[in-house]
């Protein structure tokens, strides 16, 4: 098998947040990838992903989702159509090459009512349409390539690109002097996009077999603790962070109340886990700040 930096890279989804910090990740490494969006590449389309067969990978990172979670709710249709349909649609195509496909699944898979990490082989049980069609996703992903599927379950997901809540706390905390009401009941791990895009790379340096895997920043916080150190970041006053509960927000989506992920699976592989969310936080917080900054 070629080494990771012999590989040719494939990438669906390439407008998203994920894709945009691998590809750069790749670019700064002199990988060779390409990387389609949505307007070049529908992956709920077949005759769109016939590029991938053209291009040729020799692995395929399947960044393209869904990821309305709020909309899922009313729209499951169109949520299963992209992250369980579009998902099989890929693992065809890697099938069909013969190469490994990593797929990012999500922490919704659970139901959040344990008071432990979960593990890799704890029973799923979604309580939203999003988390339902992820879990469908990976599933087909096993029954059409079981041999070369890798899923990574990550979380809470922020970096410079797109849209994502740390971006939103930070321009909310250097734009205005109001307050910021966050809720203190949900508890997850805040994940960079850069840690989460090294790791698929180291993964595939290390030739990882096929399986599910826990690909989240280490620790824990509530989403009003994550907000707060934002605010300190951002050198603004964290008592502007007011802590609310999650039925004050009144959203139509039931959110997993505990899901940290558990990673003691990375050891198995000869592989270390991500490191702490604060440290991962420090690295990449300039970086989104300017990018906050520009987009003011
Ligand atoms: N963000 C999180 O907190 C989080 C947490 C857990 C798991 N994940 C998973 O991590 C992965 C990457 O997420 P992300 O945060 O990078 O999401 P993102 O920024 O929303 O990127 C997803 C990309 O997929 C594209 N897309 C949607 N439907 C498509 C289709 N039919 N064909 C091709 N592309 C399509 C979107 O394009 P448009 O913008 O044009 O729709 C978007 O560019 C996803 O699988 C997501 O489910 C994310």
């Amino acid at each position: 098998m070629a080494t990771a930096e012999e590989m040719k890279w494939g990438i669906t989804g390439g407008g998203g947040q994920l894709a945009r910090t691998l590809s750069e990740l790749l670019q700064k490494k002199r990988i060779p990838y390409k990387s389609w969006d949505r307007q070049e590449m529908d992956i709920t389309d077949l005759k769109s992903l016939e590029k991938i067969a053209q291009y040729k990978p020799s692995v395929l990172v399947n960044c393209a989702a869904w990821t309305n979670v709020e909309g899922a709710e009313d729209s499951f249709d169109e949520a299963i159509r992209v992250n369980r349909d579009g998902a099989a649609n890929v693992a065809e195509i890697a099938k069909k090459l013969n190469i490994p496909i990593i797929h990012i699944s999500t922490d919704y898979v659970f139901s959040g009512v344990n008071k432990r990490a979960w593990m890799v082989d704890d029973s799923t049980f979604p309580t939203s349409n999003y988390g339902r069609s992820k879990l469908q996703g990976e599933r087909a992903l096993f029954e059409i390539w079981p041999e070369k599927s890798i899923i990574f379950r990550t979380a809470w997901l922020y970096g410079p690109f797109g849209k994502n809540f740390a971006k939103s706390i930070i321009r909310k905390a250097i734009i205005s002097k109001e307050k910021i009401s966050v809720v203190n009941d949900q508890f997850g791990q805040p994940t960079t996009t850069l840690d989460l895009a090294k790791q698929i790379f180291q993964a595939m340096k290390n030739g990882i077999s096929a399986g599910t895997y826990h690909a989240t920043n280490a620790g824990e916080a509530s989403w009003w603790e994550f907000a707060r150190e934002l605010v300190k970041l951002s050198d603004e006053d964290t008592d502007r962070v007011i802590p609310i509960s999650s039925h004050e927000l009144n959203s139509k989506v039931k959110r997993p109340a505990y899901s940290v992920l558990d990673h003691s699976d990375w050891s198995k592989v000869g592989m270390q886990g991500m490191r702490d969310w604060q440290s991962a936080l420090l690295e990449v917080f300039p970086e989104i700040k300017i990018s906050v900054e520009k987009e003011k």
